[in-house]
């Protein structure tokens, strides 16, 4: 296991754990694994493929060789690469994330994703967010939040997103969406998103972006674990 240091954010879509482990990761100067993204991007590579999300033994394979990196560009945000080609917009999409969800119903695709995510806790430490991050993939991690906000919040949070990107969607068809995800990701056997015992849970519900950020910074820097947090 690992000895850095290790945040965890677990929690469902729109609770903006992605755009707060973002922040911190680059506020602490520490690594971020975006845990989503490997799900996503196999979900990708399948199609490429056509490997069949339900084909557990063909998706296990795949995970066990697909092409991918991820590297900072100039702005300092970071690019997602499969086989070379550049898919940082492409594997945002709601279709996507669907078909993220129904590979990560099955165990053995978990666990040959598990090596690649242990792999990122290096010096100076890590930022893992994801859904079972505090859970199953850094049971030892120092510090673990949980997030957490209404169905409605998030939504409204998922719906803008989606329309920033371009995507034409309804509120109503993004609410569907979230519902069936969380109904997928909260009901399967293995590795359901659920709090760690040891999670701190917060409810990002009324709170913005900043808002976030700073209520699990003033964590981080009361538990006095980490150099540099402020
Ligand atoms: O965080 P996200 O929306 O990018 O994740 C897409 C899907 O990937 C999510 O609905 C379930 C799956 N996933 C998972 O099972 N475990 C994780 N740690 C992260 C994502």
């Amino acid at each position: 296991m690992s000895s850095v240091n290790v945040i965890t954010i677990d929690g469902p879509s729109g609770v903006g754990k992605g755009t707060a482990g973002g922040i911190i990761a680059r506020k602490l100067k520490y690594n971020y694994l975006d845990s989503g993204a490997l799900y996503r991007l196999l979900a990708l590579a399948a199609r490429r493929h056509k490997v069949s999300l339900t084909n557990e033994s063909a998706l296990v394979a795949l995970a066990g060789h697909f092409d991918i990196a991820f590297k900072k560009n100039d702005r300092g945000n970071i690019q997602t690469f499969l086989e070379g080609e550049d898919v940082s917009r492409a594997m945002r999409s709601e279709t996507v994330a669907e078909f993220a969800s129904q590979l990560a119903i099955y165990s053995s695709v978990r666990n040959s994703l598990l090596d690649r995510q242990r792999l990122f806790a290096v010096a100076p430490g890590l930022i893992a967010d994801g859904r079972d991050m505090g859970t199953v993939v850094f049971p030892d991690a120092q510090l673990k939040f949980f997030l957490m906000a209404s169905l409605d919040a998030r939504i409204a949070r998922r719906h803008k997103q989606l329309i920033e990107r371009g995507e034409n969607v309804s509120l109503r068809a993004v609410q569907v969406q979230l519902e069936e995800r969380d109904r997928r990701d909260k009901s399967r056997l293995i590795s359901p998103l659920m709090p760690a015992e040891d999670a701190v849970e917060i409810d990002t519900s009324g709170m913005t972006a900043n808002e976030v950020v700073n209520t699990l910074l003033e964590i981080v820097s009361i538990k006095g674990l980490f150099a540099g947090a402020s």
